[in-house]
């Protein structure tokens, strides 16, 4: 199938080249000529496991086009993907300028009577497709455009995405025309996953849902690490234990120092945005949201315990900046937030992360800042390590060794990514979320 991917950020850059690999002929337009030309030469605009292979694979092999030429896109993709991106907005709304410039476009140059089915894969509020509908009409001046649109939203996880959408757990596709629908299924119907149709609200609601819901599990497990702080109980055996229930499932139950990232926040706000637009207080929402700010503060509160509230002369080690671990991506990370609140008491920070050190850099800038391209690096000297992203790179690292690095042996793990025991058993001084024994 001839596809456009408009936008080349996470959702369109890998949505594309995944399509591309599954054999089809893809045009990736974004309207940034540096980003497009970083592509051609095979530099990808983001850090994600085997895309950068699989991009220069297939511009080799001819099907795949990175382009800043919006006739040339309109005029390739039987179906075409809106792709860009939706920021939130001062009021937590999701912004949508970006998605209706290229609606706007779409109207202006699209070709006549040519079928097309238009998707928008970025995440928006409902309602959004079919304003986005209006908005092509409105902009095509009486010519006569063929086409439908379509809600196809996207699940990928950032770290683990050319994966996931080649495993995905289901496929959800909103239209208003079974021919629309038997065009996206053709796309898709090789993978052994539910096809699922809806309606176009349906589609665009149940992306919402499934975010908000999965961020309901985290906050929901990071406030049953408060009770088990304070009754003596282990988070990691009670999530263990709820998790075993099919019903509930095991993942997404880790307690740690609150969800972050590109989706989550904005997703979560912006569903609660709606709510309050449709008159509907989501009072469960507003808790999760709630619970999510607190869960670092109560993670501060343990160095503050120990410390005092003036760091004035700490050197403390931090590995972990990334929003989450397979990731150099450090939007809303919490981990970020974190250093911030160490930094801005007064301490001095050693940072290491795998993959977000230069985008750390450009966050945090060097004041009060050394980071260190090793792990071990963070250790010396440090009056304590703080453990920020589930990197499983430093659940590896020989904490016996690095004992004798730091100033004193005190951990301060906001991922419960360590065995506490063994960590003791070493003579750790060990910090973590929700396990009480282990202060
Ligand atoms: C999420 C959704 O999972 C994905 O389906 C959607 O398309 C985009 O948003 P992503 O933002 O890549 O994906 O990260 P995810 O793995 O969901 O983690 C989000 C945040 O929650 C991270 O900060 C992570 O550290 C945190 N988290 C996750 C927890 O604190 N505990 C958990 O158990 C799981």
């Amino acid at each position: 199938m001839k596809i456009t991917i408009i936008g080349t950020g996470y959702v369109g850059l890998v949505s594309g080249a995944v399509f591309a690999d599954w054999g089809h002929d893809v045009v990736c337009l974004d309207v940034n000529q540096d980003k497009i030309d970083k592509i051609k030469e095979g530099i990808m605009p983001i850090y994600e496991e085997g895309l950068e292979e699989l991009v220069k694979r297939i511009q080799k092999e001819g099907r795949f086009v990175a382009t800043t030429d919006y006739e040339l896109a309109m005029k390739h993709g039987e179906l075409i993907f809106i792709c860009v991106g939706t920021p939130s907005n001062q009021s937590g709304a999701a912004d949508l300028t970006y998605v209706f410039d290229v609606a706007k476009n779409i109207g202006e140059l699209l070709p006549e009577n040519q079928y097309r089915v238009i998707i928008t894969k970025s995440t928006v509020p409902v309602g959004t497709n079919h304003k986005v509908k209006e908005t092509i009409l409105k902009n095509s001046e009486g010519r006569k455009l063929d086409f439908d649109i379509c809600s196809n939203p996207e699940f990928l996880r950032e770290g683990t995405s050319i994966f996931d959408a080649n495993n995905t757990d289901r496929v959800v596709i909103g239209t208003e025309t079974d021919k629309a629908f038997e065009k996206m299924k053709e796309l898709y119907n090789h993978l052994e996953t539910t096809i699922l149709q809806t309606s176009i609200q349906s589609a665009e609601l149940i992306k919402y849902a499934s975010n908000a819901f999965l961020a309901t599990k985290i906050s929901f497990i990071n406030e049953i690490s408060q009770i088990c702080e304070r009754v003596g109980a282990d988070v990691k055996e009670v999530a263990q234990g709820m998790g075993l229930d099919n019903r509930i499932g095991g993942k997404f139950l880790n307690a740690g120092i609150g969800y972050g990232g590109s989706c989550f926040p904005k997703d979560v706000e912006a569903l609660y945005r709606t709510s309050s637009e449709k008159m509907y207080d989501f009072r469960l929402l507003r808790g999760v949201i709630d619970a999510n700010e607190r869960q670092k503060h109560y993670f501060m509160e343990k160095v503050w315990n120990k410390y005092g509230s003036n760091l004035d002369g700490y050197v403390f080690g931090v590995l972990g900046s990334a929003f989450k671990n397979g990731t150099d991506d450090t939007r809303k990370s919490v981990a970020l937030e974190v250093i911030k609140m160490l930094r801005g008491a007064g301490a001095k920070i050693k940072l290491a992360d795998p993959a977000a050190l230069e985008n750390s850099k450009r966050d945090l800038g060097t004041i009060g800042m050394e980071y260190c391209e090793e792990f071990n690096d963070v250790f010396d000297k440090s009056d304590a390590v703080f453990i920020l992203t589930e990197w499983s790179e430093f659940a590896n690292i020989n904490y016996e060794k690095m004992a004798s690095k730091l100033k004193s042996k005190v951990i301060f793990d906001g991922k419960n990514l360590l065995n506490p025991k063994v960590l003791t058993d070493l003579g750790y001084e060990y910090h973590s979320i929700g396990r009480s024994s282990y202060l």
